[in-house]
């Protein structure tokens, strides 16, 4: 999603402007561009591509001023070009915007404006914002009074920032549910969409609330509500070190990511087990008596945070008995939803600031649920929403594939359910203290499973030219299928399908072919069985057969041309062990093809918008 980064200090702006900015790359980008203020004028430099082309564009040029904003654009409205790319500014360049979102009304808010000779250059929602704000400008004299009528127009979630050529010393940003933080420097100040654009800088950021109109000028970060009353905001200290957001020794932060995993997992289960192994979630202190009255849990999430809920679900419902619904985040409000009180809904989000998940929330939040939300960023949109919030601590994943939020993700569901499932008294305490058990063991075992790298590279290598990739299973395997096929196809351009293993036979098998690569999941021991008769039908068809199974399991082998272990465990917290190999899988074999795997194409770390 875009980036925005905006700076008002005692020096020249442009480079904290694209230092920030190309701390912001792994957002996800296709244009970026810059504005400053310098005696009496706007300068405004843009380019397409990376922001090597904005650098290029600027050259040995000092842009000069002290007051600046930049921007990197995932295109929503109007194609991928210099013109459409953020800061955008009126005719006589006396007002420059940037914008992070989509205002809902801007075709109406243009032809408005175009009736009053307003005339567009771009394709844009943006140009129409900006010069919504330059009219009001002219009458009101005032940046933040113009900001102030023009967003009271809007329809829409966005974030806006703007500079006005004769006021050098101060920009002024607007919040309407999409991330925006203020941070304090030495001698300077920052707005930012993201931690990490300024984590350089500082690491103790304000948390801007939506509606809240931020005034920035070199000494004063002044924050007034929807009510033009002026207000404090937290002040939050960033715990992430700036090196955590930094490749290292790897080659691509998803293979790093994909390594840390047994850390994020390890200090997630470090912050929610007490000394004697119970589970405390830190965050969460709900009663028998809360839960007793909840009669469903609703899951909601997208992408790979949905494929978690999966898990989640099978795990609640099989432990604890409560009946859990769960849904794409992106269906969930254009569907009958019987939601009250006694409903109990469940956001996951890695980045906490997903639009569709986000949108779901506030749906649901209307109609009487409680919101818990699981979410890797601190104080991010998603967390402060909701009434209780499960931190997974696997740090910043800056790689677009999620991986290690994943498995954090499946550890707080599963340590969720385990607390259910004690205060309901539906586990005897041995089991409990197995789960937990094995819960800490997980660490060592992926550790065990990335000593297979190589085996894994190999592996992809063989196959990386094949035209459709298949991923079976049944229960929690297919589940594990489902986040296996979004790696592959996010970071390969393959196209992968994943489909429960029972399922083949009704279709889908018509399409195996010799060359088809089938992964065929098969680490549930009650249902080994049947997952075989499966893998045994499409062998009989000549795909290839690569199966993920549990260590000492020696009969797959039979049925299959390639076998990848995982170490042993219960069969419910498999999850937690298989989805390793598939991120191995997905990465190799787009090394091999030579794909932007940081940043595959037309893809976003944060899609904040619908
Ligand atoms: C996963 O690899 C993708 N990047 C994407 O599906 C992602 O999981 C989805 O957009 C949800 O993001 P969130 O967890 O930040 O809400």
């Amino acid at each position: 999603m875009c980036g925005i980064v905006g700076y008002v200090g005692l020096q020249s702006p442009q480079n904290f402007l694209i230092d920030g900015l190309e701390k912001l790359e792994y957002r996800g980008y296709d244009s970026a561009g810059v504005a400053v203020v310098n005696e009496g004028e706007i300068k405004i430099r843009k380019a397409v591509g990376p922001i090597v082309n904005l650098r290029k564009v600027i050259g040995d040029e000092d842009l000069g001023g002290r007051v600046g904003i930049g921007h990197t654009r995932w295109a929503t409205h109007g194609g991928v070009t210099v013109t459409n790319a953020h800061p955008h500014f009126n005719s006589d360049k006396t007002i420059a915007v940037v914008h992070n979102g989509t205002v809902e009304n801007y075709i109406e808010l243009k032809a408005k404006l175009q009736a009053e000779g307003v005339e567009f250059i771009s394709d844009t929602d943006t140009e129409v914002a900006c010069m919504l704000i330059a009219e009001h400008f002219k009458k009101l004299g005032d940046l933040k009074a113009a900001m102030d009528a023009a967003t009271k127009e809007m329809e829409g979630t966005f974030v806006l920032v703007a500079v006005a050529a004769d006021q050098p010393d101060k920009l002024v940003a607007y919040r309407r549910n999409a991330p925006l933080i203020a941070a304090k420097g030495k001698n300077f100040n920052f707005v930012a969409s993201d931690f990490s654009a300024i984590l350089k800088h500082t690491k103790d950021v304000f948390l801007i609330e939506n509606g809240d109109t931020v005034v920035l000028t070199k000494d004063a970060i002044e924050i007034f509500d929807e009510d033009d009353k002026p207000v404090k905001r937290e002040l939050m200290h960033i715990g992430w070190d700036v090196d955590a957001a930094d490749k290292g020794d790897y080659e691509h932060f998803m293979l790093k990511e994909i390594h840390e995993q047994p850390k994020g997992i390890q200090e997630t289960l470090s912050r929610s087990l007490t000394e004697d192994d119970r589970i405390k979630l830190y965050g969460i202190d709900m009663t028998a008596e809360q839960l007793n009255s909840y009669n469903k849990i609703i899951i909601v999430a997208c992408g790979t945070a949905y494929h978690a809920g999966l898990v989640g679900q099978y795990f609640i419902e099989k432990i604890a008995g409560i009946p859990v619904q769960i849904d794409v985040a992106s269906e969930f409000r254009y569907r009958r939803q019987f939601i009250d009180e006694k409903t109990l809904f469940i956001a996951v989000s890695q980045s906490g600031e997903t639009a569709d998940t986000l949108e779901a929330l506030r749906e649901a939040k209307k109609q009487g649920a409680h919101i818990l939300s699981i979410v890797n960023v601190v104080g991010s949109s998603v967390a402060r929403e909701s009434d209780e919030v499960f931190y997974t601590w696997a740090g910043p994943e800056i790689s677009v594939a999620s991986t290690k939020a994943y498995t954090t993700q499946l550890l707080c569901l599963y340590m969720l359910a385990l607390y259910f499932a004690d205060l309901k008294g539906t586990i005897e305490p041995d089991d409990y203290a197995d789960y937990v058990a094995q819960l800490k063991r997980i660490p060592s075992q992926i550790e065990e499973i990335l000593k297979k790298e190589q085996d894994i590279e190999r592996l992809a290598y063989d196959y990386y030219d094949r035209d459709q990739v298949f991923f079976i299973g049944r229960g929690l395997d297919s589940s594990v299928a489902f986040e296996g096929s979004l790696k592959l196809k996010e970071v390969s351009y393959i196209p992968s399908f994943a489909i429960a293993a029972g399922e083949m036979k009704h279709g889908t098998i018509a399409l195996m072919e010799p060359r088809t690569i089938v992964i065929a999941l098969a680490t549930q021991d009650a249902i080994f069985d049947k997952t075989v008769s499966n893998i045994q039908e499409i062998k009989a068809r000549n795909a290839h057969i690569i199966s993920i199974a549990k260590e000492g399991n020696t009969s797959i082998v039979n049925h299959s041309n390639e076998v990848i272990y995982i170490p042993e465990c219960r069969d419910e917290l498999t999850p937690l062990l298989t989805v390793v190999p598939l991120q191995l899988y997905a990465y190799f074999v787009a090394k091999d093809r030579h794909c932007e795997i940081d940043k595959p194409r037309n893809l976003a770390k944060s899609v904040t918008v619908e």
